[in-house]
C-alpha cells in the first residue's frame, strides 16, 4: 500500500498541486517552472513569448507532469481574464501563482518620458494586478493558494545596484504594498501571499558587465556572490511547500546582504 509519506516522496512536496508561473520563459521564470515541475507540480505558463514558453512546457510534459504554454500580453486585463479562465476550467483550479512577469529598464528620472514611465508600472505592477485578478476567486472558492510575487531589491534599495531605476523600484515597491495588503485580505481564506525581493542574479542579463562594471556590484554586496536562480527556485518550492502555510506577507531579500 503506498501511504501518504511514501507517496510524497516519490512524487515531490507539490504532488498534485496546479501552478501558474508568468514570464515563466525567461531566465528565471524557466528554472522555477523545471524546479516546481521536479517537486512534483503540474506547470502553466504564462509569457508574452508564446513559442518560449510552449517549447518549455513541452520540456515539463516530457517529464510526465501536465503542463501548458500561453502566449498573452500581461498588461491586457481582457486577456488575462480569458487566458486565466481557459487555466482554470482545465485544470479546475490553481493552488500556485508565481507572478514573475517583468524587466527593468534605464532612464534617468530628469529626461524619462511619461510612456517609460507607463510601461515600467504596466510590466511590473499591472502585470502582478491582472494575473492575481484572474486566478485569485478560484483559489478564494476553494480556500487555499499560494501566491509569490517576484519584486526586487530595488523596491527595498532604490536600486542603488542600477542607477536610472525609479520607474522600475516604484512598479517593485508598489509589488510590496500590494502583497502586504493582500496577504491581509485573504489570509482567512487559507491563502498566503509573499514576494521575493531578488539583488543582482547570475542571469544572461548580466553576461556583458565589464570587469569594473562585475567589480563595483561585487562591492555593494556582502557576500560578494551573484544569486543563483536554482536557489531562487528552491527559495519558491519552500514558500509553495507545505512548511510555509503560516508564512504570510513576508518580503524575502535574496542578496547577498545588499540591503542591509
Ligand atoms: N535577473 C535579475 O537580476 C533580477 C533581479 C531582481 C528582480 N528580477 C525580476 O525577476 C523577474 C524575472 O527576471 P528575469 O531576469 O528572468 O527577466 P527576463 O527578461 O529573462 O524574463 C522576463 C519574462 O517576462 C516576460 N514578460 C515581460 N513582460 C511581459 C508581458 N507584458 N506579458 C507577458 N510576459 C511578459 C518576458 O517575455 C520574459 O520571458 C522580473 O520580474 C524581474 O524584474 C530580476
Amino acid at each position: 500500500m503506498v501511504n501518504a509519506h511514501s507517496d510524497e516522496a516519490s512524487n515531490g512536496t507539490l504532488a498534485g498541486k496546479r501552478a501558474v508561473v508568468t514570464g515563466g520563459a525567461g531566465a528565471l521564470g524557466r528554472v522555477i517552472v523545471t524546479t516546481l515541475a521536479a517537486a512534483g507540480a503540474d506547470v502553466a505558463i504564462l509569457d508574452l513569448d508564446a513559442s518560449g514558453a510552449e517549447a518549455l512546457a513541452e520540456q515539463v510534459r516530457a517529464t510526465g507532469r501536465r503542463a501548458l504554454g500561453v502566449g498573452v500580453d500581461l498588461t491586457d486585463f481582457e486577456a488575462v481574464q480569458a487566458a486565466g479562465a481557459t487555466v482554470v476550467s482545465e485544470w479546475g483550479g490553481v493552488d500556485i501563482l508565481l507572478n514573475g512577469a517583468g524587466g527593468g529598464a534605464v532612464s534617468f528620472f530628469h529626461e524619462m518620458t511619461a510612456q517609460t514611465w507607463n510601461t515600467q508600472i504596466e510590466r511590473n505592477l499591472t502585470t502582478v494586478f491582472n494575473v492575481t485578478r484572474a486566478f485569485l476567486p478560484s483559489m478564494i472558492e476553494q480556500k487555499s493558494g499560494r501566491i509569490i510575487n517576484i519584486a526586487s531589491i530595488a523596491a527595498i534599495s532604490g536600486g542603488r545596484l542600477v542607477r536610472g531605476a525609479t520607474a522600475y523600484a516604484a512598479a517593485k515597491a508598489g509589488v510590496v504594498g500590494l502583497t502586504k495588503a493582500l496577504a491581509i485580505e485573504v489570509a482567512e481564506d487559507g491563502i498566503t501571499v509573499n514576494a521575493l525581493a531578488p539583488g543582482a542574479q547570475a542571469t544572461p542579463g548580466r553576461d556583458n558587465d565589464t570587469p569594473e562594471r562585475r567589480e563595483a556590484l561585487l562591492d555593494q554586496i556582502p557576500t560578494r556572490l551573484l544569486g543563483e536562480p536554482q536557489h531562487l527556485a528552491d527559495t519558491v518550492v519552500f514558500l509553495a511547500g507545505p512548511a510555509a502555510v503560516n508564512i504570510t506577507g513576508l518580503i524575502l531579500p535574496l542578496d547577498g546582504g545588499h540591503s542591509i
